[in-house]
């Protein structure tokens, strides 16, 4: 597991510094010696979101910090992440009570998440106490996911093409001791798996299927499919250059599920657990698959290749048609699928899709009490027609581009048949700018709420 720059421990250290927890207009209120009154009046402190003031003691040294909670929507109740970084090096407690004990710890942890693996920054020393009411082992494997999701995408694909990302599979397989088994190259077509072949045949590492298995066999069946397109070019339909940009990211999905799968792994649930992720380069060489190009499928409906920058629903309509095999109790399959989504809702907030009502209201509780934003867009059935082709069971693309982050979904559920709760979330995988919790760069999104639904629904 990823070692945290920040480390929270169960008890107060002797000697700790407080941060105090400032509402806007209430530092009055405190009962905070005068001295310390008149340094935040003198300094103009309010109490916004995110404002820290380091405030001395009698004799000059550093005395304690003032931080601005006002607000608990969004990500505020993980604003403490700004505190991992600007905090002076020592031990800090939390003088008032946060309102959300687990995600003002949680904030912290993320906050102080940085990407230095190619570019070494010196880490402070920092040690904060875990506040009352927060779990230490939970926030811990929560942020373990996180960071291994963060990781994962922030990897170049340079360093993580899709033998890279077979080994960190194996490598959170070994750590938890879940199976992997892998179909690669040419087998993928005796196994039948011909659009994961077809879409990843062009990359020079071979196009693979992997499959982690975790649990007891006879527990309920949570499937897990995560969309792993190491680099996207677009393929022949080559992407321009603005937006094959960030495309390292394009095996978000999978990063995503990976860190979801380690914060269940870690929590020991009663379940049976397997990841699925098609892990391939959408390349452009010669054998490289064309517009045009009608593929057969492992569900048997043949696929027209309207564009072969959709090569994300192909991949995942393979891996979805096996995991619906079992018919799972449960089955989430997360993927950077479209740029309309993006468009939609942009880079915070994800699109979800499914039918069971019950669900979404589950998943929709979890989102807000664990500030995960998430949204429920439809699987508008009129649309589906639109996704018809004159030679083939159906296209990858529709001619207009309308709802695109839809006509992705309702192409998807074509391959899932018997699985009843069947979820598919469009994620974006990034944060674009620097926020508290969250520097610039790769970003688990949504897999903190599956893990409390999860969890409450198969408690360990
Ligand atoms: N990986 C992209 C989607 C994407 C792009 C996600 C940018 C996040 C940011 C996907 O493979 C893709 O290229 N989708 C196309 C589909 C289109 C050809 C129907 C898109 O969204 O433009
Ligand atoms: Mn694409
Ligand atoms: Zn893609």
């Amino acid at each position: 597991m990823p070692t945290k720059p920040i480390e929270l421990t169960a008890t107060e250290a002797e000697g700790s510094r407080p941060v105090h927890l400032v509402e806007k207009g209430t530092l009055a209120e405190k009962g905070l010696p005068p001295e310390i009154l008149a340094w935040a009046q003198d300094n103009g402190f309010s109490g916004r979101a995110g404002e820290t003031l380091v405030y001395p003691d009698q004799s000059g040294r550093l005395g304690g910090v003032l931080f601005g909670i006002e607000g608990a929507e969004g990500f505020a109740p993980l604003a403490t992440g700004a505190l991992a970084r600007s905090l002076p090096e020592g031990d800090w407690h939390f003088a008032d009570a946060p309102d959300n004990p687990h995600l003002a710890a949680l904030g912290l942890l993320m906050g102080a998440y940085r990407f230095d693996h190619y570019k070494k920054n010196g880490a402070k020393g920092l040690r904060f106490a875990l506040p009352d009411g927060a779990d230490l082992a939970r926030v811990g494997r929560v942020a373990d996911g996180v960071y291994l999701t963060r990781d994962l995408i922030n990897t170049p694909t340079n360093d993580l093409g899709p033998a890279a990302l077979e080994q960190a599979v194996r490598d959170l397989a070994d750590a938890h001791g879940a199976e992997v088994n892998v179909v690669s190259g040419d087998q993928l077509l005796q196994q039948n798996f011909p659009m994961i072949h077809a879409v990843g045949r062009a990359g020079t590492e071979a196009p693979r299927l992997i499959d982690l298995t975790w649990g007891p066999a006879d527990a309920p069946r949570v499937t897990l499919v995560g969309k792993g397109v190491c680099f996207d070019t677009g393929g022949l339909d080559i992407k321009p250059a603005s937006g094959m940009l960030l495309m390292k990211k394009d095996m978000g999905g999978a990063a995503n599920v990976l860190g979801l799968a380690s914060m269940i792994m870690a929590a020991g649930l009663k379940l049976r657990l397997r990841v699925l992720i098609p892990a391939v380069e959408n390349a452009i060489a010669g054998n490289a698959f064309r517009p045009g190009d009608v593929l057969q499928s492992r569900k048997g409906l043949t696929v027209e290749v309207g564009n072969t920058d959709a090569e994300g629903r192909l991949v995942l309509a393979d891996a979805l048609a096996l995991a619906d095999e079992e018919a799972p109790q449960l089955l989430i399959d997360m993927a950077t699928l479209t740029g309309a989504a993006r468009v939609a809702l942009g880079p915070d907030v994800s699109p979800f899709y499914t039918d069971d009502e019950a669900l979404a209201a589950k998943i929709m509780t979890a989102s807000g009490s664990q500030a995960d934003p998430l949204w429920r867009m439809p699987l508008w059935k009129p649309y589906d027609a639109r996704l018809s082709s004159k030679v083939a069971d159906l296209n990858n693309v529709t001619a207009d581009g309308f709802a695109g982050s839809v006509t992705a979904a309702l192409f998807l559920q074509r391959f899932v048949e018997r699985t009843a709760a069947w979820v598919h979330f469009d994620i974006y995988g990034w944060n674009p700018a620097d926020r508290a919790h969250a520097l610039t760069g790769g970003e688990a999104q949504g897999i903190r709420a599956l893990e409390r639904l999860i969890a409450e629904r198969f408690a360990g």
